[in-house]
């Protein structure tokens, strides 16, 4: 069997396959900010320097200089020639492989056939708009620039039953190859075509690859239905495609993306703008579209329409999304808006600050409960406290579902307790911790005789609060910053956490732009200490908190007054636990008088400083 490796094949398996999926088979890698790294599979190494930019889906090696794309991966790694290595994902992405034969040849020259004819028939479309005064008019009514009509190229079926039919076939276009774009259909009489697309504002539908595949038709005024899509056609499968996404560079440094319901949203928000929505074409949301979003690697923003069908279909897309691994976040509009209504009416400033407080799924499906329950009510609130359990429930992080059930609990106003065992369906947590005693006071690390180790318990939701500050610490300069305000590297109390802080403090305190700490080099440091729990360090690192930058930063102030809080009780307690001492002496001395007194002086102080703190 022969295959062709044509450019369109090279060209989807660049569209498809994903270099970090492709080279996590043969290499452990590790996410570095928005790179991948892992130890060489082309030499021998002991530190990573192997790295992958998604972004860029490139592959390049600092120790050995080896680099290249997805294909020269497999091609060195596999040990095989180009052809080889292109069937070889061709075959694993389940691409098809086109055989050279006159069926295919056939279907393409039919799939070419039907590109130029839509093409042919956008230009016809077009030069109608400019002609024809009332629909201008419309375009005008809905604020639309000149600029933006030319952008999506937008045209105007006219009110007859022949306009694209005598058109194009005086082009030299047969009926049937037009009936085969949908853009004619059959009279029932069987005495000849029609046009499908009367008096209707049009829509180019246009592929990622530049080729008018189909068309949206809107009426002019609020006749029925108020769009026709094209039919799927040899090109045109509505569920594979988004409208818009042509306009979006893959590599652009543009990082974000807004996922909408209609043609006219994409085009109002970039009216205004916005030059980074998509619409999922009438259709609701299909894996195929998150798969094809998937591959531009960008922060995605869900704004549908804010009625029921926008809040059901925002649920369906948030699961599609998540079973290809994307995290979305959603855009809240104020009810029965959508966004070409809200940026029309608000402006763009509105709306960008819309983005910056669009929320999690997790938060987004929270309120959505809140929303449909009256917490007043106290079958209601049994019913709100149910679903929301089996929503934390699933939560694969311990730290994040922690922290929704504290909120969540305050919020209702119910025990943390109750609600934690609603979710957890036990209540079992005896999360015993050591640390070392020369950690908390600050003396020499080094010196390992002089250890002795001293259990200790802290409570799981100190750990918790000690392990989100290390890993925001790492993520970002500016978490550390603010956590050394007011925390020191003795004011970690666990074990490995107080050795993360002794290491993230050093690195930042030695090297003033370092605006991260890179996670290897932690690893790296770590190896020359013993006795490590790795699995808790494991889980630090492998933490995502996620949330907004906005709401990480209050998380952060009550973090650290959680963990001062303890402090202080705990130092309290070591207080009232010498008093006592002194106080079943039964010979006390004039040093154990003086002691007692000013144990008790800084006593009240502790209590003073406890109250203001609550
Ligand atoms: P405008 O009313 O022009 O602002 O459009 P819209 O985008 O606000 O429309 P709407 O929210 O009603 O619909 C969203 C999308 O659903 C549209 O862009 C179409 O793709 C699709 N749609 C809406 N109405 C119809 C219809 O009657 N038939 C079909 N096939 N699709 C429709
Ligand atoms: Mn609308």
């Amino acid at each position: 069997m022969t295959y062709s490796i044509d450019e369109e094949l090279i060209e989807r398996i660049h569209d498809s396959v994903n270099l970090i999926d492709l080279a996590s088979n043969y290499v452990q890698l590790k996410r570095t900010g928005s790179n991948y790294v892992g130890l060489c599979p082309f030499h021998n190494e002991k530190t990573p320097s192997f790295t992958i930019s998604e972004s860029k889906q490139l592959f390049h090696c600092f120790g050995c200089g080896e680099g290249g794309d997805a294909i020269s991966f497999i091609m060195k790694i596999e040990n095989l020639s180009f052809v080889e290595a292109v069937k070889f994902i061709a075959d694993r992405e389940g691409i098809p492989i086109e055989e050279k034969s006159s069926y295919n040849q056939k279907l393409k020259e039919e799939k070419n056939l039907i590109y130029q004819i839509n093409r042919d028939a956008a230009r016809f479309y077009y030069l109608n708009l400019t002609r024809n005064k009332e629909a201008l008019n419309y375009l005008k009514k809905r604020n639309l620039s000149k600029n933006t009509i030319k952008r999506f190229g937008l045209g105007y079926a006219p009110a007859r039953w022949d306009g694209i039919k005598n058109y194009l076939t005086k082009k030299g276009y047969k009926e049937e190859d037009l009936e085969k774009a949908g853009l004619i259909g059959k009279k029932r009489d069987n005495t000849g075509y029609y046009d499908k697309f009367r008096n209707r504002i049009m829509f180019p539908i246009i592929d990622t690859r530049g080729r008018v595949i189909g068309f949206g038709g809107r009426v002019l005024d609020d006749s029925m239905p108020k769009y026709l899509n094209s039919r799927d056609t040899l090109v045109f499968v509505k569920g594979d495609n988004l409208y818009g996404l042509n306009y979006i560079k893959r590599t652009s440094s543009l990082k974000r993306l807004i996922l909408v319901e209609g043609y006219m949203d994409v085009i109002s928000l970039y009216n205004y703008g916005i030059d980074y929505a998509v619409a999922s074409l009438g259709t609701a949301f299909t894996p195929n579209q998150a798969k094809l979003l998937k591959r531009y690697n960008k922060e995605l923003y869900i704004c549908y329409d804010s009625d029921k069908a926008g809040i059901k279909a925002t649920m369906k897309a948030l699961n599609i999304l998540d079973k290809e691994g994307i995290k979305p976040r959603v855009i809240l509009l104020p009810k029965d808006q959508d966004p070409d209504d809200y940026i029309g009416k608000n402006g763009l400033e509105a709306f960008e600050s819309l983005i910056d407080n669009a929320l999690s799924p997790l938060d987004y499906k929270l309120l959505i409960l809140r929303m449909k329950y009256d917490i007043e009510d106290y079958e209601d609130k049994i019913k709100f406290i149910k679903e929301v359990s089996n929503i934390l429930r699933g939560l694969k992080s311990p730290v994040e579902r922690e922290i929704y059930i504290d909120k969540i609990a305050r919020e209702i106003q119910i025990s943390k307790e109750a609600l934690e065992k609603e979710v957890v369906g036990r209540n079992d947590k005896n999360d015993s911790t050591f640390y070392k005693d020369k950690y908390r006071n600050g003396r020499n690390r080094h010196n390992k005789n002089k250890i002795t180790p001293i259990k200790m318990v802290l409570k799981p939701a100190h750990l918790t609060a000690e392990k989100i500050l290390i890993r925001l610490m790492i993520e970002n300069r500016q978490y550390y910053n603010r956590i050394k305000e007011d925390l020191g590297r003795e004011d970690f109390l666990n074990y490995e956490i107080n050795i993360l802080a002794h290491i993230i403090f050093d690195e930042y305190e030695k090297n003033p732009n370092k605006m991260n700490i890179d996670l290897n080099y932690i690893y790296d440091k770590l190896k020359d200490e013993k006795d490590l729990d790795y699995d808790l360090i494991n889980e630090i690192m492998e933490l995502n908190v996620e949330l907004l930058s906005e709401d990480k930063r209050k998380l952060i102030e009550d973090l650290i007054h959680r963990v001062r809080m303890w402090k202080l009780k705990m130092d309290r307690e070591k207080i009232l636990k010498e008093l006592k001492e002194i106080e079943s002496k039964k010979q006390k001395d004039e040093g154990d008088v003086n002691r007692f007194k000013s144990l008790c002086l800084e006593l009240t102080k502790l209590d003073k400083k406890l109250k203001s703190h609550m």
